[in-house]
């Protein structure tokens, strides 16, 4: 009995423990829609954080700790600001380039550059 107990309190710090380590209070998203003119593009943001485990892959600037700030308060749809790529491009490379390798390894991976119309749907 005190055992089971005692194995349950480990388990769930190390799951606190592993949040801490993914560096974030905000547990992320669930799902979030990209509207675009090419299609709508929808990202499994809780997935992809629970497979990836790092929240930094994609949200670069945020220490552990804190809440990432959106793309577009840094990356402007218009134009290069302080070396920071248009809001389209950072977004589009993070994705392209991480599924890219993943296929180049030989592993589960999602849709790459030429793969428009898998990320971007028609409603
Ligand atoms: C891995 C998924 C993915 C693929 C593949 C992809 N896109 Fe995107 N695209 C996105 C996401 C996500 C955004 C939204 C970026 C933002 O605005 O924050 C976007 C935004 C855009 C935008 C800017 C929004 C708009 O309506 O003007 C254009 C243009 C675009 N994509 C064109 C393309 C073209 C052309 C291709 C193929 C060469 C392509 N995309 C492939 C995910 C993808
Ligand atoms: C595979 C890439 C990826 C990973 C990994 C990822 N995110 Fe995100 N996240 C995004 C994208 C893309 C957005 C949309 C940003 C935007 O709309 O500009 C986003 C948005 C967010 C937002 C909303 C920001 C806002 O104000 O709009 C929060 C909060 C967030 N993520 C938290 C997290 C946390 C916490 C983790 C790690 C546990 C994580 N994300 C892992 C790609 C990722
Ligand atoms: C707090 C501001 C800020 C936020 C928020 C931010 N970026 Fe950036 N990003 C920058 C700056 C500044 C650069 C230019 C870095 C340099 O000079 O090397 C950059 C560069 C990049 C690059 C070019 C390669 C690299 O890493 O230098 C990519 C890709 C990128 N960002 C993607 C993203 C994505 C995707 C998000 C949202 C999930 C995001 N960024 C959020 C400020 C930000
Ligand atoms: C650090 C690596 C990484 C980054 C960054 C990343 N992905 Fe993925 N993505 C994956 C992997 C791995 C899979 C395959 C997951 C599986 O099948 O188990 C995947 C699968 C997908 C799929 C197909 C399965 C699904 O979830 O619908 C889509 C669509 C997708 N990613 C969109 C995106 C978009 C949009 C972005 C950028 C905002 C992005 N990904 C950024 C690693 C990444």
């Amino acid at each position: 009995m005190r055992k089971t107990f005692l194995i349950l309190v480990a388990t769930a710090a190390m799951v606190a423990g592993f949040w801490a380590l993914a560096g974030d209070a905000a547990a992320p998203k669930e799902v979030l829609t990209f509207e675009a003119k090419l299609g709508t593009v929808t990202f499994n943001h809780k997935d992809h954080a629970d497979k990836i485990g790092d929240c930094a892959a994609c949200h670069h600037t945020t220490k552990a700790g804190e809440t990432p700030q959106s793309c577009g308060s840094c990356h402007d749809a218009k134009q290069v600001v302080e070396n920071a790529p248009k809001l389209k491009d950072a977004v589009h490379s993070t994705c392209w380039d991480c599924h890219t390798s993943k296929l180049e390894a030989g592993e589960k991976s999602g849709p790459i550059k030429k793969d428009c119309k898998a990320c971007h749907v028609k409603g």
